[in-house]
C-alpha cells in the first residue's frame, strides 16, 4: 500500500507544503516565497515572517491538494516541521499540521528541519548507507555520519558562525543586497582571486569557524575604505569563495576517507553554491565517491524534503501527540 505523506514547512520564510509518495516520489509541492518582503529589510523579520505565515498558510495547503489531485482522505499521515527556526513562524506550521491531523484523524509525525535537508537527497535517489552527510545552511555547518536511515552521527561542526550566515554577512560587506548567498556565489564567478584571506580552522578536526574569515573581509574592506579606495566585490566574493569551498571539501573528503565512506550528500542552503558544486563533483571523481546533490530547488527550505524524511520517521514509528510544540533549537535525532 502506498503511503503519502502530507509535509509542511514553515521555520523561516518560506510557507511550503508539499504530498510526497513513499518518501521518494514528489506528487506536488507549493513554495510560497516572503523574500521580497524581507529584502526590504536587508533580512528576515520575524515577526513579518509569522504574520505572513498565517495569511499563507491555509490556501497554500488547499493549492497543495489541488495540484496533486487528492482529498485529504487519501492522505496517510501530516509531517511538520517543529523546530529548529524561527519559533513564532515554527508554530504556524505547526498549529496547522495538528489542527489536520486531529480533524481527520492522522498520524502526526515531527520532522527536524536539518533531516529534511539531508532526506531532500532521498528525493534525487535512495540514500545508499553508510554515507557522510555535509550539511551546510543559514544556520548549521555539520558533517553527519549515517549508517542506516534516521541515525545522525555528528563528526564536527561550526565553532561559530554557520557557512551561510558568513555568506549573507560578506555580502553586506561588499555591497550585495538580501538574499546575499546565492549574489555573493554569481560575483565570485565573474571575479579573481586577490585578496588574501585565511583558510578558516584548518586543523584535523571535523569542526568548523567562519567568524575569523569574516572578520578579516571586514577588516579589509574598512583599510581600503580608510585610504579613500574601495574593494573589488567580485574580487573579494571570489576570494571568499576559493577560501570556504577549500575548507568544506578538505574536510569533507578527509571524513570520508577516515570512515571508509563511499557515498557523500550535501543538504541545506549552501548546496545551492555553484563552486562548491563544482569542487565536490571534481573531488570525489578523484577519490571514487558517489555524490549527490539535491536540485537547486530542493536545496533551500522546501517541504518536499520534510515530506521525504518524515516518511522514513514514519515507518519507524515516530508520532507526536496535540502537545507537540516547535523549538527555536535542537539536537538532530
Ligand atoms: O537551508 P536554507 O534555505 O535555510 C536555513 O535552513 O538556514 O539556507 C539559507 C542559506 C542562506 O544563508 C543563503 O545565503 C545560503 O543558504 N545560500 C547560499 C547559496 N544559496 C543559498 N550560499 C552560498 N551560495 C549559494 N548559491
Ligand atoms: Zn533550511
Amino acid at each position: 500500500m502506498n503511503t503519502y505523506i502530507l509535509a509542511i514547512e514553515t521555520s523561516c520564510d518560506e510557507t511550503s507544503v508539499s504530498i510526497i509518495k513513499n518518501g521518494q516520489e514528489e506528487i506536488a509541492t507549493v513554495i510560497l516565497s516572503q523574500m521580497d518582503t524581507h529584502a526590504n529589510y536587508g533580512g528576515v523579520v520575524p515577526e513579518i515572517a509569522s504574520r505572513m505565515h498565517v495569511e499563507n498558510i491555509t490556501l497554500v495547503i488547499e493549492e497543495t491538494l489541488k495540484k496533486a489531485n487528492m482529498k485529504m482522505d487519501n492522505i496517510t499521515a501530516i509531517a511538520v516541521t517543529y523546530g529548529p527556526g524561527l519559533i513564532g513562524s515554527l508554530l504556524i506550521g505547526l498549529m496547522a499540521a495538528k489542527t489536520l491531523a486531529f480533524t481527520y484523524n492522522k498520524p502526526l509525525i515531527p520532522v527536524h528541519h536539518i533531516a529534511g535537508h539531508i532526506y531532500a537527497n532521498n528525493l534525487v535517489k535512495r540514500l545508499e548507507f553508510p554515507l557522510i552527510a555535509l550539511v551546510i545552511s543559514g544556520g548549521h555547518t555539520e558533517l553527519i555520519y549515517m549508517k542506516e536511515d534516521y541515525s545522525f552521527e555528528k563528526l564536527g561542526g561550526t565553532l561559530d558562525d554557520a557557512v551561510g550566515e558568513a555568506y549573507d554577512k560578506v555580502a553586506r560587506v561588499i555591497n550585495v543586497p538580501y538574499p546575499g548567498g546565492p549574489l555573493v556565489d554569481k560575483l565570485a564567478h565573474q571575479g579573481e582571486d586577490t585578496y588574501t584571506l585565511p583558510l578558516p580552522l584548518d586543523d584535523n578536526t571535523y569542526n568548523f569557524s567562519f567568524s575569523g574569515i569574516k572578520s578579516a573581509v571586514i577588516n579589509l574592506a574598512h583599510n581600503e575604505r580608510q585610504k579613500g579606495n574601495d574593494i573589488v566585490p567580485e574580487n573579494m566574493a571570489t576570494s571568499f569563495q576559493n577560501r570556504v569551498v577549500e575548507i568544506l571539501t578538505k574536510k569533507t573528503i578527509k571524513a570520508l576517507k577516515e570512515y571508509n565512506v563511499n557515498n557523500l550528500i550535501v543538504a541545506g542552503g549552501v548546496a545551492a553554491n555553484k563552486g562548491l558544486r563544482e569542487k565536490l563533483t571534481e573531488e570525489c571523481q578523484k577519490n571514487n565517491i558517489k555524490l549527490t546533490i539535491p536540485e537547486i530547488k530542493y536545496c533551500t527550505d522546501n517541504a518536499a524534503m520534510i515530506g521525504a524524511a518524515g516518511y522514513y520517521a514514519y515507518k519507524l514509528g515516530r508520532r507526536a501527540d496535540l502537545t507537540l510544540n516547535s523549538k527555536a533549537s535542537d539536537k538532530l535525532n
